[in-house]
């Protein structure tokens, strides 16, 4: 049974745009697994969980090819092979794509899949809490978002993918009502440990409210237009990435394109509208039409010719490289009957993810826990729940029942809720962060959870209000975590930048891993090797060379 917040084949992963990591090497011979790998720890800071980037690597060319034969329409080269364009800090072109619509062509290849599987599915239902009064997971908890009604399922197996939580974050790159943190909160109530949750990708070109309207603001212009030839320029018309990345310019990891578009803004050099302009005009127009026909047409919208006029973009938090730590060869998340795979875990990204890798993560980890799962279920009887988690359950109602329609504090409706999270989390866990920063933003949060304690809900179970309640109630337990550990990681790497500790430190070559929701335990783990056929590539210091786009 496939449970769905949203309707069946709506699921964020439509807006994962400009492509899907394989070294095929269709353009790029030299391209192998090894040296996908490699790029994926260097991007990751040597902080990724290197097995599982070697399985992502390792079996995504196989998975490009199951997917072309389930009929999803990559872009095809004239000899009638997957094309491939550039991505960001890739050392070649290995990122395959449909136009720049690949995560909805993806989705839309699996959903038919499951179709004709006839897999049962459950649409529009916001699962709350998962059942598991004694360390292994029996069921879930739920509403109907139609009707209202409660839900209780009984299950041999969960898997979670549910998302991350970068739209915690005001501006964000997320679907409205997506990525609130549910997927890794859920499983950490429910015993499993956290990881890395510090590391928050921030993608350099989220589009500018104040430019092209408050609905647009944050919302996605895709790596796609800078691995297409796109250039970046400042207020005064410096194509600045030369002073920031003279080789790789604007395809450069996301984290260093995000500060470096920060820091001309902070130096007074921004945009009109306070971000950067991203130019692809010097392309034909039937190009761009071709390569990118859902950010021509988004444009075209808005009265803006990407063929002749630049784009005002900044960054905007866009993915989560932290989530739930998992056993990448089953999934499993060490809660029997709890397994978890795409932006809900951590590991594959390290401390910061290459453009194309999130798609690559979901289908080359997802056929492991997918068998894993199948072949477990197989061995088991009906599920059942226990008197304990019949009790959960209950409990899990009244609470839910106490929050609907709920009268507190006027001034903190959920939505208000949120939107203070949001900004804590912008104001002190943002593009760089400091000690002192940091340590306020936990005194708000702090705050804002006492008073969500006497938050008022105007509505019912099939209202926002009531959804956005149980939102805020994940995020709040998310962001503490997310500064705690901001915190503690006194460096800096990949994604997480900090003002007051701007080096990389050796010893933080670990990751932070949490334990015990009701009384979170932060402690350090160390990372493992790569194989030696991985360490090869890396000796070899393989990088993508800019200058082939010019
Ligand atoms: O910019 C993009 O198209 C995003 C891709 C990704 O995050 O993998």
């Amino acid at each position: 049974l496939v449970i769905g917040k949203r309707g069946h084949g709506d699921a964020h992963t439509v807006w994962a745009a400009g492509g899907i990591n394989a070294a095929l090497g269709t353009h790029d011979p030299e391209d192998d697994w090894t040296i996908h790998a490699a790029d994926t720890l260097v991007e990751g800071h040597h902080i990724n969980d290197p097995d599982a980037v070697e399985a992502v690597a390792k079996g995504m060319p196989d998975r490009i090819r199951d997917l072309a034969e389930w009929g999803m329409d990559f872009d095809r080269t004239d000899g009638g092979r997957i094309n491939q364009r550039y991505f960001g800090a890739q050392s070649f072109r290995r990122t395959c794509f449909v136009g720049d619509r690949t995560g909805a062509a993806l989705l839309e290849t699996l959903v038919e899949q499951a179709k004709q599987r006839s897999v049962p599915y459950r649409e529009n239902l916001l699962i709350t809490r998962l059942l598991a009064p004694a360390g292994r997971v029996e069921g879930a908890v739920g509403v109907d978002l139609e009707t209202g009604d409660f839900v209780v399922f009984a299950t041999d197996e969960i898997v979670l993918a549910a998302g991350g939580y970068s739209a915690l974050y005001n501006r964000h790159s997320s679907r409205a009502e997506e990525n609130n943190g549910d997927g890794p909160v859920l499983a950490f109530e429910a015993g499993a440990q956290l990881q890395d949750i510090e590391f928050v990708q921030f993608h350099p070109t989220g589009m500018v409210g104040d430019r092209y309207g408050a609905a647009w603001d944050g919302r996605l212009v895709t790596e796609a237009v800078r691995g297409e030839g796109g250039r970046l320029f400042n207020g005064a018309g410096d194509r600045f990435m030369k002073r920031y990345a003279p080789d790789q310019m604007e395809l450069d990891a996301r984290d260093v394109v995000a500060r470096a578009i920060d820091e001309e803004v902070a130096a007074g050099r921004g945009s009109d509208h306070g971000g950067a302009y991203l130019d692809i005009s010097h392309r034909e127009a039937a190009f761009i039409e071709e390569r990118l026909p859902r950010m021509d047409e988004r444009f075209e919208e808005l009265g803006v010719d990407l063929a002749a006029e630049p784009v005002e973009v900044a960054p905007t938090a866009h993915y989560s490289m932290g989530g739930v730590a998992i056993d990448f060869e089953t999934g499993a998340t060490g809660v029997p009957g709890l397994s978890a795979v795409g932006e809900t875990v951590a590991g594959v990204h390290g401390a910061n993810r290459l453009g194309g890798n999130s798609l690559a993560e979901t289908v080359a980890v997802g056929v492991h826990v997918g068998a894993a799962v199948a072949e477990s279920v197989e061995a088991t009887t009906d599920p059942a729940l226990s008197a304990a988690a019949h009790r959960q359950a209950r409990q899990t109602v009244t609470g839910l029942r106490a929050l609907e329609d709920r009268r507190g504090d006027p001034d903190l409706t959920p939505a208000v809720g949120l939107e203070r999270l949001g900004a804590i989390l912008e104001d002190h866990a943002g593009i760089r962060r400091d000690h002192d920063g940091l340590t306020r933003g936990q005194a708000r949060l702090a705050d804002l959870q006492a008073r969500a304690e006497t938050i008022t809900v105007e509505g019912d179970r099939t209202s926002r209000a009531f959804e956005y309640a149980v939102d805020l109630s994940f995020g709040l337990v998310l962001g503490e975590v997310l500064l705690e550990a901001a915190t503690r990681r006194s460096e800096s790497r990949g994604a997480h930048y900090r003002r007051d500790h701007p080096a990389v430190d050796d010893a933080w070559r670990q990751n932070i891993v949490v334990t015990d929701a009701a009384d979170p335990r932060f402690e350090t783990r160390a990372v493992g090797a790569p194989s030696p056929a991985v360490q090869t590539a890396l000796d070899a210091g393989y990088e993508l060379d800019y200058h082939h786009l010019e």
